[in-house]
């Protein structure tokens, strides 16, 4: 029974549904550097690509497959044998390849290819057979899943079950589910579809409501033990569930979702770092987790809180997701004690009446300054005091 571990496998797929963002191209070596740190970071499966969508996504994928020393190399196709066999060609060299095939089986979906319900079913029959007669492990996606008709989303995932799909991943392709929902729907399909227990469900959750990571987790306490997402929530429209997001609420929460990953979180801010700069899309300041301000603090009393005890106003600690240390930038709501701090970091021993000579001028500066630099402090200070 699969819901029998507490370990969740992570599925990365920066490299496919987060490439897919628009804009987000990357070249073919920052592609295989990214892939690597996944690697190295412990990621379960890395999705390389799309091999039918381009003769760079199959080089991409077939190099990954070929490099990749601990992850399973997994490439995406369509309900077709032609991408399938193209996939195929383009994972065999990994020492664990998989194949992911899907097909939209909501009805807004199954109205684009035209096909009845027993029609798809047919063909999700034949493509999972296909797959599995090539590989030994192959992921199946009902596309736009949670808007799929209860019945039916039972019916086909059954037949991929016994077309020997090993893993059924449940999309939630346009962030439409919520978490509660997103745990029911994947707990009722276990107990529900003959054959769940013997494959791992696996949740993809995208970011349209803002709820892609609650609705992750809520999937892991409904039963799923594969969780897809992409560095920086990379991905389609508002992006996918963030990688970093799921893996530090399961490490910072365990207490109440005692679930593991084997990801090194020691290496989640270089990774970060390098996707940002090789998709171009820079990280918002106030990302949880990876963002520049997830350890700053500015204000006074939280700065004044800080010097005193790290936790009164973290979590985590800065170096269990890769930061060197918490950063107190120095701005108009900062107290005497940062300042105090900042300028013995600098090399400044002041006393009282001198502190609260350069805190007024500091003051008068930060109103007029959206940021106060180590400059700033200096000449402050050696017009005040002198250095040690
Ligand atoms: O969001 C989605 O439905 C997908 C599928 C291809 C799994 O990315
Ligand atoms: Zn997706």
């Amino acid at each position: 029974m699969t819901t029998a571990t507490n370990r969740v496998k992570i599925f990365d797929t920066t490299l496919r549904d987060g490439e897919q963002s628009p804009g987000a191209t990357m070249t073919h070596d920052e592609k295989l550097e990214i892939a690597e740190l996944l690697d190295q970071m412990g990621v379960d499966i890395i999705e390389a690509g799309f091999p039918i969508a381009s003769e760079g996504d199959f080089r991409a994928v077939s190099e990954i497959a070929q490099r990749s020393q601990n992850a399973s190399i997994c490439g995406l196709a369509r309900a077709n044998f032609k991408d399938i066999d193209r996939c195929a060609e383009a994972v065999r060299h990994a020492a664990k390849p998989r194949i992911h095939t899907f097909i939209g089986t909501s009805p807004l979906h199954r109205a684009i290819p035209n096909l009845t319900q027993d029609e798809m079913a047919q063909r999700i029959h034949e493509t999972v057979t296909h797959a599995r007669n090539l590989v030994d492990d192959v992921q199946w996606s009902p596309m736009d899943a949670t808007r799929t008709e209860w019945d039916y989303l039972c019916r086909v995932i059954e037949i991929a079950i016994k077309a020997g799909a090993t893993t059924i991943n449940i999309p939630d392709t346009v962030g439409y589910t919520a978490p509660r929902e997103s745990a029911d729907l994947i707990r009722r399909l276990i107990e529900t579809v003959p054959g769940a227990d013997d494959v791992i469900f696996a949740t993809h959750c995208h970011n349209d409501l803002g709820m892609a990571t609650a609705n992750a987790l809520a999937a892991v306490e409904g039963g799923a033990r594969q969780i897809e997402c992409t560095i920086n929530g990379l991905g389609e429209r508002a992006g996918n569930t963030a990688l970093e997001e799921v893996v530090m609420a399961l490490k910072v929460r365990n207490d109440i979702m005692p679930y593991t990953t084997g990801i090194d979180t020691t290496k989640i801010m270089n990774i970060s770092r390098r996707v940002a700069s090789a998709s171009g899309f820079s990280v918002q300041y106030n990302k949880a987790i990876v963002g520049k301000n997830a350890f700053a603090h500015e204000s006074g009393i939280h700065q004044d809180g800080m010097l005193k005890n790290a936790e009164t106003f973290e979590i985590m600690r800065p170096a269990d997701v890769g930061l060197a240390g918490t950063s107190l930038p120095l701005g108009k709501h900062s107290g005497r004690a940062a300042l105090r701090a900042k300028l013995n970091d600098l090399g400044y021993d002041v006393a009282d009446n001198e502190l609260m000579d350069i805190f007024v001028r500091f003051k008068e500066l930060a109103d007029r300054k959206k940021e106060v630099y180590d400059e700033d402090i200096v000449a402050l200070a050696q017009a005040g005091a002198a250095p040690e």
